[in-house]
């Protein structure tokens, strides 16, 4: 059976003063999942989300939430952002020295689990761990901030993954992060990928929010 595609809202670019209302109208367009970006101001300079942004959310929608943890040490979050109610919890290569275990330990916590490679790492970096994991998530700006552009350098990197997975795990899928619009999307689904992650695409979508994921929505496959 082909995987399916999704669409997941980076809330880093939606108006925080009106959280919900910004949810709710992704939500009618049809997002498939939200998106919550933790930042420690360590591993990325800048500084974002807790647990406490998670558990918001959770009770905001019943969407499906994947943590993206662009933090140091993560191991020791990953509880508590299952507790909050996350979904699927992303986890950098860069940051986890002991990858398998890591994998293992989302598992245990009750979440999907998906590896994490910045744009400069290649993709040989996260071979071991493919077998085990749900996604394999290709950086595709350097992490920290919402509104950088496309590095198109990492599409050849998804292709290669997508047929190191087809060989150990073919039900795990591909999301890309960072730039992703209606010009960056095509080639990154052409290359392998099913999930498609966008803040500026779609919280500052010129037409609104809705416009912004019909847009990248009529970009998929039916
Ligand atoms: C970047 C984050 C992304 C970011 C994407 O470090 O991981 O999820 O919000 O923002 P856009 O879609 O604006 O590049
Ligand atoms: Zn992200």
């Amino acid at each position: 059976m082909p995987l399916p595609y999704i669409i997941t809202s980076s809330i880093l670019s939606a108006d925080f003063a009106c959280l919900s209302d910004q949810i709710a109208q992704a939500e009618r367009a049809g997002i498939d999942w939200i998106h919550i970006d933790v930042m420690d101001g360590q591993f990325v300079p800048n500084l974002t989300m807790g647990p406490f942004i998670v558990e918001t959310c959770r009770r905001i929608s019943k969407l499906p939430l994947d943590v993206h943890l662009m933090v140091e040490t993560p191991e020791r979050l990953y509880a508590d952002f299952a507790r909050a109610g996350a979904s699927l919890l992303y986890t950098h290569i860069e940051t986890c020295p002991h990858i398998y275990r890591s994998i293992q330990h989302i598992h245990e916590v009750g979440c999907k689990a998906g590896v994490v490679l910045n744009p400069g790492t290649p993709a040989a970096a996260v071979e071991a761990v493919l077998p085990i994991v749900d996604v394999v998530l290709a950086m595709t700006v350097n992490p920290g901030f919402s509104g950088q552009e496309f590095i198109p350098g990492v599409i050849s990197k998804i292709t290669q993954i997508r047929h190191m997975l087809d060989e150990v795990n073919p039900k795990a899928m591909i999301a890309v992060d960072g730039g992703i619009n209606n010009e960056t999307l095509p080639p990154t689904l052409q290359a392998g990928a099913q999930i498609f992650i966008a803040a500026t695409a779609i919280y500052k979508h010129p037409k609104g929010i809705a416009a912004g994921v019909h847009e990248l929505r009529s970009l998929l496959p039916v």
